[in-house]
């Protein structure tokens, strides 16, 4: 088999721009028998250009949505499917997505980030070789450490629309519905191209808590497996999950690429701070609030600093009280320092042990609001009493 360059297969779009320009007046007079017919010339000469997928995808949609053209402004997709029984919307939809600030993560995870996005981008050309592609990723990882984000990172970076499915809401009370829950949910998907997102995806695997979920949990999981394996390549699939350990093994295995997204470290911490706090917290702060903050999601990080920037703003100060958002650090810990309730000793202590030795005895001054001489001596003594 010869092997051929992943540009090669992308024909002119010129090529097919009068057959697209007629389709778009069908769809706007309305006429979907024009709209069809030409959608049916555009695929048969996909087809011959070596646009399997592209021509694929037409043909997809030509066959689902064979009465109506297809309408941006609904999301070309139709009306979302909803629960049989409490009548809710299976997923939520959103056609163009707009992030306004990047996920901060580790490089290694980056770089799995985009590559994912650019094995996608290169559907055509692994289909035409032969070697197919799995358009499925899996981020696992601690509440608020940016899986959500990153999906819809992807979505954008893909240009494609996102569906985002939470499994809370999939879950039917009523023995049979979640199976058939899941089978709406990604017919509608794959109605059209687009990102399908699980998100919190392991209240599917929470079901195994009740015995009388057992044998529904069984008929979901098949379903499941049934649903992800008929997926098109041009379709991506990407599920989130704080608890992977409780994921049937069988539906773990089914995601080609999987990433853990865990706790930032100290540099993406000082990073989120930063943009987080923007003005409100002198640079020279950041890498010791940084220090300070091991363990906590960028999420929490995020809600403490806006917590502390309303603080400033009902002050009318210009900066954050420092005092304060070290105290509502040391709150979110189980045993958590409470920042008010310390002297200026203790203070130290606990900045200084927090810190693991790496925060200069001049910044510990400022953050204490004591001489450097002061500091000095209580970190002798401390040093002392071990
Ligand atoms: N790595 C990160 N980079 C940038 N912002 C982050 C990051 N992690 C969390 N955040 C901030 O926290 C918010 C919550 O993160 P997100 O919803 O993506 O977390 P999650 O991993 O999906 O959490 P959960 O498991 O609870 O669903 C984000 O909207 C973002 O503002
Ligand atoms: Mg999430």
């Amino acid at each position: 088999m010869a092997t051929r360059k992943k540009d090669e297969y992308k024909a002119p779009v010129r090529d097919f721009l009068s057959d697209i320009a007629k389709i778009v007046e069908g769809a706007l007079a309305p006429n979907p028998d024009r709209v069809r017919s030409y959608a049916e010339h555009l695929a048969g000469r996909l087809t011959e250009a070596g646009e399997v997928v592209a021509a694929r995808r037409l043909e997809r949609a030509l066959g689902r949505n064979s009465a109506r053209p297809v309408s941006l402004s609904q999301g070309g997709g139709g009306a979302l499917p909803v629960d049989s029984e409490s009548r809710m919307p299976l997923a939520d939809e959103e056609y163009v997505v707009e992030l306004e600030t990047t996920p901060v993560l580790p490089q290694y995870v980056k770089e799995g980030l985009d590559k994912f996005v650019s094995y996608i981008s290169a559907a055509d050309c692994f289909i035409a070789n032969g070697v197919g592609i799995s358009a499925s990723l899996l981020l696992y990882g601690p509440p608020g450490c940016g899986k959500t984000m990153a999906a819809r990172q992807i979505a954008q970076q893909l240009e494609l629309p996102l569906v985002t499915a939470r499994a809370d809401s999939l879950i039917s009370s009523y023995l049979g519905s979640t199976a058939k829950n899941l089978r709406l949910l990604f017919e509608h998907a794959i109605a059209r191209p687009c990102v399908l997102f699980l998100d919190e995806f392991d209240a599917l695997g929470k079901m195994r808590d009740d015995d009388r979920e057992l044998g529904e949990l069984k008929r979901v999981v098949i379903s499941l497996l049934q649903n992800i394996d008929a997926m098109g390549p041009e379709h991506v699939l990407i599920a989130a999950t704080n608890h992977e350990h409780l994921l049937d093994p069988a539906i773990w295995r089914r995601f080609a690429h999987k990433f853990k997204l865990d706790y930032p470290g100290p540099e993406d911490r000082e990073i989120l701070l930063s943009q987080f706090f923007g003005n409100f917290v002198e640079k020279r702060d950041l890498p010791v609030l940084a220090l300070l903050t091991e363990g906590i999601s960028g999420g929490e990080l995020l809600e403490m600093s806006r917590e502390a920037i309303r603080g400033a703003l009902l002050s009318s100060s210009p900066q954050i009280d420092l005092g304060g958002f070290l105290s509502s650090i040391g709150l979110s810990r189980p045993n958590g320092l409470a920042w008010h309730k310390l002297d200026s000793a203790g203070r130290l202590a606990a900045l200084h042990e927090a810190g693991h030795g790496g925060i200069t005895q001049a910044e510990l001054a400022r953050l204490v609001g004591k001489n450097q001489t002061y500091v000095s001596r209580v970190l002798k003594k401390i040093k002392h009493d071990q």
